[in-house]
């Protein structure tokens, strides 16, 4: 319908003519409609609650390492991958024995490998002893049916709070990100200098290495890649040591109006941050990938010495269900509650996306300072994100139901 300024009078008649049309197509309608609006079904392609996969490659990427193509399941009302964010991730949800577990990994491919390619690619390491990771390494083969959630997160570039001169210092596995980040940034234009800064234990242990050989060539000098060793072999001849102050001043030639993205393991962030902090890095230029449960709940500056380690009960509220299970001063509630098969909602497992937010009705806890994502609200009226919350003893949930 074409709309012309007609003039005040004559635009306000034509106006009024409308109303009683108006009424009368609203009196005929019918009380549910009839299809779902395109914005309905435009926000549920963009943020799906749920995602029916197919494994349809898988591939080594070093000894501990295996990437595995994800694509939309035959005949599930996943049609095609839903869009993210170069960083973003994935929460892979799956039935182990009698748990019922989920994980976050980030997407390693680009953005446009999902709108034009319709695939996700994740990259795991094995853990021994990873609960998730294991099956998923025993398990997944072409054809595997993948349940996960949509993609979320906020590690991703935004131009409008990030500078345009990144620097991604990555550990490990945390390198996934970053490899979507910098397929992302050939495809679009929208950072002038993306230095990777990548730490590894030994040579063996690089993740992409051909791959990310070939990004930094064909990116016309906008990517630079550098790794540094910590256990370095007879064959390495590069960097050795650690991400410290001085390497990352050193390899990235200073950070001086720079926006600096980490992702790594838990001992690397800890270590990063005195670095990052005798830089004078701004904190509002620093971003830091969620980085999930930590393995040693004792290592975790505040936690009341000599807590861990102790069985407890937990009772968990959800809907007409009301259950008592184990628990452990060792483990989150989070983990506690998937133990015994409770389908409790998470995403990030690293208290920052707020899905798995629950009522403490009782009992006492240790909240991970720097995974404390509440709103201050939620604090004063006791609320808890169970994935980084510790039981100090008996402790009463009320747990929202997934979806
Ligand atoms: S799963 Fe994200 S806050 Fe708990």
């Amino acid at each position: 319908m074409k709309f012309r300024v007609k003039g005040n009078i004559r635009d306000m008649i034509a106006f009024l003519r409308l109303l009683p049309r108006r009424k009368k197509i609203l009196a005929s309608a019918p009380a549910v409609p009839a299809a779902p609006g395109r914005v309905n079904l435009l926000a549920e392609s963009l943020h799906p609650q749920v995602q029916y996969l197919r494994v349809t490659a898988v591939r080594d990427e070093t000894p501990s390492t295996r990437t595995f193509r994800l694509e939309p399941e035959p005949g599930s009302p996943t049609k095609a991958p839903a869009y993210f964010r170069a960083g973003q991730y994935l929460s892979v949800k799956a039935r182990v024995g009698d748990s019922s577990v989920s994980r976050p990994y980030s997407i390693a491919s680009s953005p446009s490998d999902a709108l034009r390619e319709n695939f996700y690619e994740i990259t795991i390491r094995r853990k021994e002893p990873g609960f998730l990771t294991t099956h998923i390494w025993e398990n997944w083969k072409q054809g595997t049916t993948v349940k996960a959630s949509g993609p979320e997160g906020f590690f991703y570039i935004d131009t409008i709070r990030d500078s345009r001169e990144i620097i991604a210092l990555a550990g490990g596995c945390g390198i996934t990100p970053f490899r979507s980040m910098m397929r992302d940034l050939l495809e679009r234009d929208f950072v002038t200098r993306f230095t990777l800064l990548y730490g590894i234990t030994s040579p063996a242990e690089i993740i992409y290495r051909d791959e990310l050989a070939r990004l930094e060539r064909d990116s016309s000098g906008r990517i630079a890649v550098r790794y540094i060793c910590s256990d370095p072999d007879a064959s390495w001849s590069g960097e050795t040591g650690f991400l410290s102050a001085a390497a990352i001043t050193r390899l990235a030639g200073g950070v001086t109006g720079k926006s600096i993205f980490v992702c790594g393991p838990p001992a690397m962030y800890r270590f990063l941050e005195g670095e990052l902090q005798g830089l004078r890095v701004p904190h509002r230029r620093i971003r830091k990938e969620a980085c999930g449960e930590s393995a040693d709940v004792a290592a975790i500056p505040g936690y009341p010495q000599g807590a861990e380690g102790k069985p407890c009960r937990l009772t968990v509220q959800m809907g007409p269900l009301r259950r008592e299970i184990p628990a452990n001063t060792g483990e989150t509630l989070l983990v506690a509650m998937e133990r015994a098969g409770i389908e409790a909602p998470s995403r990030c497992r690293s208290g920052e996306c707020g899905f798995c937010r629950s009522l403490l009705v009782r009992g006492d806890v240790f909240v991970v300072p720097d995974s404390d994502g509440r709103r201050a609200a939620d604090r004063d009226y006791g609320f808890v994100h169970p994935c980084a919350t510790y039981p100090l003893g008996d402790v009463e949930l009320r747990v929202p139901r997934e979806g």
